[in-house]
């Protein structure tokens, strides 16, 4: 069956989305932007990469999860339409999807990344002909009412199961958090789920290298942000002048990922009439990737409007996955 792609990014999404979030991110101070531009055609490549290196664990420990206790969520979740919010490659989904079997069954891919979105649909449609497959490029910390809350997704049947995978939840900020898990238990009814992927706190000998790897590729990750914004904002970062950084922040429990001038440096940003001064060693945060306790997991959800109906771990503890329903 041939996949359906719904846009929901106004045509100049990238342009003026980006144009807002880099003026007052590169004016802040200190000087900070969201990650969800890192992903051009090149970054979302990227990812691909970092998710088969050996330091990133995350994605082999869900990867187990889902191997071990798919069939059991897709079972108990009475799932016959999967909605999966920054689904990316939608690999690890497969695994979740061989037990999508209902007549009928639909599968939802929603990201910002049309590229991603493209790629997959059109590999899923080989492995799984009989699927109803939507591509949906949309925001997520926007476009959830829409997406869960009208006829898109088929509101008001039940048996929806919306899934969050691969630790994305840790790349929002706090309060984006909370409004993000309200916005998806609004958009639930009775007899919908939410399955949930959530990297644990661990060891900063572990946290460190996941982010910070001896090929250098999420170097390149997060140096790719500058690039974006050469080609989408006309500006002029010499990517050479900038180092990657991976900070664990003990307090906060989160990972930083920055760029660090490595010389006094300006930059031009023609498309947004700004020229932008980084002193020698003032460093860009480019990205937060907060790690959960199982309790910390459970009281924000809880506060959110969810109950806990699931929780599962890999051998090793590394990574979470939760199921919730509404309370
Ligand atoms: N779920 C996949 C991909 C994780 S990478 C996995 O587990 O491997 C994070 C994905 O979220 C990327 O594909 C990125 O394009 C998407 N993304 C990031 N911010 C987003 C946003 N605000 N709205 C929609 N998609 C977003
Ligand atoms: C998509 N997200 C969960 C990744 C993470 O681990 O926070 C993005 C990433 N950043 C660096 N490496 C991977």
């Amino acid at each position: 069956m041939p996949y359906r792609f719904t846009d929901l990014l106004p045509e100049d999404f990238s342009d003026s989305a980006l144009r807002a979030d880099v003026r007052k991110g590169l004016t802040a101070r200190p000087k900070q932007l969201p990650p969800k531009w890192f992903y051009d055609k090149t970054g979302s490549e990227l990812f691909e990469e970092i998710t088969r290196l050996p330091e990133y664990y995350q994605t082999r420990s869900e990867r187990a999860i889902l191997q071990a206790g798919a069939a059991r969520i897709v079972a108990s979740a009475g799932a016959r339409h999967l909605v999966e919010l920054g689904s990316g490659s939608s690999e690890k989904t497969r695994l979740l999807l061989d037990h999508l079997r209902a007549p009928g069954s639909v599968y939802t891919a929603l990201d910002v990344s049309g590229s991603a979105l493209r790629q997959a649909a059109e590999a899923l449609g080989v492995t799984y002909p009989d699927l109803r497959i939507e591509a949906v490029r949309a925001d997520f910390e926007q476009h959830l009412p829409t997406v869960l809350g009208d006829g898109l997704t088929g509101r008001g049947r039940g048996g929806r199961l919306v899934v969050f995978l691969g630790g994305t939840i840790g790349n929002l900020q706090p309060a984006e958090r909370a409004a993000f898990l309200a916005g998806v238990r609004a958009g639930l009814d009775p007899g919908d789920a939410f399955l949930l992927g959530a990297d644990l706190v661990k060891s900063p000998d572990v946290l460190i290298p996941a982010y910070d790897d001896a090929a250098g590729v999420t170097a390149a990750f997060n140096l790719n942000l500058l690039q974006v914004l050469n080609s989408r904002l006309g500006a002029d970062f010499d990517p050479d002048d900038f180092t990657h950084r991976a900070v664990w922040d003990e307090s906060q429990a989160w990972i930083e990922m920055r760029l660090r001038a490595g010389r006094r440096v300006e930059v031009r940003l023609a498309e947004l009439d700004l020229v932008a001064e980084f002193e020698a060693g003032e460093e860009l945060r480019t990205e937060i990737s907060a790690k959960f306790t199982a309790g910390r997991l459970e009281s924000e959800l809880t506060a959110a409007g969810f109950a806990a109906d699931g929780w599962w771990t890999d051998p090793d503890g590394q990574f979470s996955l939760s199921m919730w329903r509404p309370a």
